[in-house]
């Protein structure tokens, strides 16, 4: 059967690193307060030349080298974003163009922090079903640009960046043993819409919106939502937690991370966090942990890992691939 592989792998981050110091004076909070309850110590931020497109632009270039491809042997751009250059076109259409890209077709996908799992899934189907045999799947975000700067609630968690994948068409015998996309668990629910949107939009306000969050709402769902999705995958693909060797989950709080790890029996060595460095960057905060991973050497080919999301919507979902 055919499997969607991973070939290469890419990030990109802003140039401007702002500490959690550096809020102490814009909003009433402390880098104690942030460290305790998120973990986040530190995140990106995009100057004014930096956008989704630059970003996931050079996330795809270095995902591209890593692969030893050019633009010219890719098929498809998935883009997973909450923050396009425009409303449209597409800002996967964009980078497309920024690649020198002229062939082949691009679009985005919105499914805010959980975009980046639903665009794998969405790749794995377009390899799988034949309509193209490379795909980039970025996952790239400007959070900084629709937040409210006056809201200590949510202005202190979000970061900018971007992760790009090479997915390519490969052989597989339909075993957990193959390598590439393994199984997937995707969920949706917009009865939660209220407990994390954007207050704006070209069809309501006709303005872009800041984010608003009930951030104790979201937490308290998180983890039994989180762990759902996860078990579903594991059931599909016939593993258990033991089977793993690494678990990427959403970057959006530590906490978060550990209680869901704790309840799915998940050792704490195999988890990837990164949220201390970059902050919640939405659809691109799992590319750019599992970026931080490959990188340093931690996942190798052949590892079993286990992509884990949740957003607003909600939406959730997890994806269990073979390096
Ligand atoms: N500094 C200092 N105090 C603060 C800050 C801050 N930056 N922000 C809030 N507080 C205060 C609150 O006002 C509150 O004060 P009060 O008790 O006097 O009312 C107190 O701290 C506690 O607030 P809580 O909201 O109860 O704090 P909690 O422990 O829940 O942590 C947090 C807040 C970090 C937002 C947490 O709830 C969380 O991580 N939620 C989930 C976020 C998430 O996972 N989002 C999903 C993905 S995001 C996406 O899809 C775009």
């Amino acid at each position: 059967m055919i499997r969607s592989v991973v070939r290469g792998m890419g990030a990109a981050l802003p140039r401007r690193i702002m500490k959690n110091a550096d809020f102490e004076g814009m909003v009433e909070t402390s880098d104690e307060w942030i460290v305790q309850r998120t973990g986040i110590r530190q995140r990106h931020i995009a100057s004014d030349d930096e956008t989704t497109a630059s970003l996931g632009e050079a996330a795809a270039r270095a995902a591209l080298a890593d692969a030893g491809l050019t633009p010219a042997d890719i098929d498809l751009i998935v883009l997973a974003t909450s923050t396009p250059n425009n409303t449209f076109p597409a800002t996967a259409v964009e980078i497309q163009n920024r690649l020198g890209m002229h062939h082949g077709f691009a679009f985005d996908m919105q499914a805010v922090c959980s975009g980046f799992v639903y665009a794998v899934t969405t790749a794995d189907l377009y390899i799988r079903g034949g309509l193209a045999k490379r795909v980039l799947v970025i996952g790239a975000e400007t959070f900084s640009r629709i937040l409210d700067w006056s809201d200590r609630s949510t202005c202190v968690l979000f970061g900018d960046g971007a992760g790009a994948l090479v997915l390519e068409a490969g052989e597989g015998n339909g075993s957990v043993d193959d390598r590439g996309v393994l199984a997937m668990s995707l969920r949706s629910d917009g009865v939660h819409k209220d407990k994390l949107f954007v207050d704006g939009g070209p069809s309501t306000t006709g303005t872009v919106g800041h984010l608003r969050m009930e951030g104790r709402e979201v937490f308290k769902h998180a983890v039994g939502m989180i762990t759902d999705v996860i078990e579903a995958t594991f059931a599909q693909a016939g593993i258990t937690a033991d089977d793993l060797d690494w678990f990427v989950p959403h970057q959006a709080n530590k906490r978060i991370i550990d209680a869901s790890a704790k309840k799915l029996g998940i050792a704490e060595q195999k988890v990837v966090v990164t949220v201390d460095l970059h902050g919640n960057t939405s659809a691109a905060s799992v590319p750019l942990a599992l970026s931080v991973a490959v990188a340093d050497g931690r996942i190798k080919k052949g590892d079993l890992v286990l992509l884990e999301a949740m957003g607003g919507g909600f939406t959730w979902g997890a994806v269990l691939v073979r390096w």
